[in-house]
């Protein structure tokens, strides 16, 4: 992961001259801040002199300052003062704190905690390199590790369980999609490696000769696109960023242009229950745990209603989208053992992407650069949502006749497709 640059936190959560954040990231202790001149930076927790705390630090005139003898560091580490020690024996260029490369896109302020003297590109994910103004981010931490929470995000058969287990086809409006998740729990599917990572196609036959396909992917270190949107202006991806083994920070880039909705409605505009794509989130505290945490979790059972579920107006007794995920997760504990599990071929996607990951591992350690680290551009072919194609074409081909032909050109003019 080391290799690739990753979300670090919200550019918003970073105001100038204001006090810095804690930040765990990849099991590092972190502080972030921004300092008079805008600039976002990110450092190891422990001043180089002698190891208090920056995150106590004084954030002011171009840099932050450790509380405990002055010294001052500017963003990029270099000690710009050394107040504690006579002018002459002052020797602040010996020191330096230990600051990582930072760059600041689409709303978020990005990490390079890898150990080449030039990090490599911006992973070209085009929902991650929206212009501020044009995309829409928010973050949601889950206690577990970050592999659990992509692959829920693989497994499109829990959708007809978990968030639609007591709706009917009947219940949602013709132009819904999610009709089909509620007509069909078991769906076909096929699955492939990518480029960027695996994918998969889920389809079915819809009218005159043509198929509709639902399409997601995996794209590495630990991104997903998921089809919850026409294909055609669907720019939308979720980083699952581990702040340690046990915990992960959820970045959500969505096109401004194209939002989810929050609530889903049945045919009279009515709230369908349990399809509320939002929660209720504690305050932000400056514990290295306490950004963007639930209110459901694990220590109050996710919430859960037990009347609500019985009743069956929800499936689970989980009142949204997120909380149920959140909940499937979280309880299969903060690493879950792959051994005591059964995949069938519904969970073909998961295999496949733990597969591709192994294969790119010992790619890795056999001296090669990971996918997408030197060749930024292949993540730039890769979108999920759904469509309908000629069903002569089969998987996976349909995909990059899909891409090709008209379907990311509306919306990312520069995207080139490589197969
Ligand atoms: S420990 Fe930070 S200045 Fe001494
Ligand atoms: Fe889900």
């Amino acid at each position: 992961m080391r290799q690739y640059w990753i979300p670090a936190i919200m550019s918003s959560e970073l105001e100038r001259d204001r006090e810095p954040v804690r930040l765990m990231l990849l099991g590092e202790k972190l502080v972030a801040f921004r300092d008079s001149d805008g600039n976002p930076g990110i450092m190891d927790e422990r001043c180089p002199h002698r190891g208090v705390s920056l995150f106590l630090g004084r954030v002011e005139e171009g840099g932050i300052r450790c509380v405990y003898h002055g010294w001052k560091f500017r963003t990029d580490g270099t000690c710009i003062d050394m107040p504690s020690v006579p002018t002459e024996q002052a020797c602040p260029h010996l020191v330096k704190a230990r600051a990582f490369p930072v760059r600041e896109c689409g709303g978020v302020v990005w990490i390079y905690l890898g150990d080449r003297s030039e990090p490599p590109a911006l992973p070209q994910i085009e929902a991650a390199l929206l212009p501020s103004h044009e995309v829409n981010v928010y973050c949601l931490q889950r206690e577990c590790n970050y592999l659990q929470m992509a692959e829920s995000d693989l497994d499109t058969s829990h959708f007809g369980f978990l968030h639609l287990g007591c709706l009917d086809a009947d219940d949602f409006p013709e132009n819904n999609p999610l009709r089909f998740a509620a007509e069909n729990r078991a769906p076909e599917f096929a699955s492939s490696e990518m480029p960027w990572g695996t994918s998969y196609g889920a389809h079915r036959a819809a009218d005159d000769n043509q198929r509709y396909w639902r399409v997601a992917n995996f794209l590495f270190p630990f991104w997903t696109q998921s089809p919850q949107g026409d294909f055609n202006d669907h720019i939308d991806a979720r980083a699952f960023v581990p702040m340690d083994d046990e915990h992960t920070m959820m970045f959500h880039f969505s096109w401004r242009g194209k939002s989810r909705p929050l609530v889903v409605e049945d045919k009279e505009g009515k709230p369908l229950p349990g399809l509320r794509n939002n929660n209720v989130l504690l305050p932000n505290t400056t514990d290295w745990y306490g950004r963007w945490r639930p209110a459901a979790n694990p220590q109050n059972d996710w919430l859960i209603d037990r009347e609500m579920q019985r009743s069956r107006v929800t499936f689970s007794g989980l009142d949204n989208i997120r909380t149920q995920d959140q909940a499937a997760v979280e309880s299969m504990g903060p690493i879950v053992d792959h051994a005591q599990e059964h995949l069938v071929s519904s969970d073909q996607m998961v295999a496949k992407t733990r597969r591709r990951m192994v294969k790119a591992l010992q790619r890795f350690v056999e001296g090669e650069a990971p996918p997408g680290v030197d060749d930024s551009e292949l993540f730039r072919a890769a979108r999920g949502g759904f469509f309908v194609a000629d069903e002569a074409i089969q998987w996976p081909d349909v995909y990059y006749h899909k891409a090709e032909g008209d379907g990311m050109k509306h919306v990312a003019p520069d995207v080139s497709i490589s197969s």
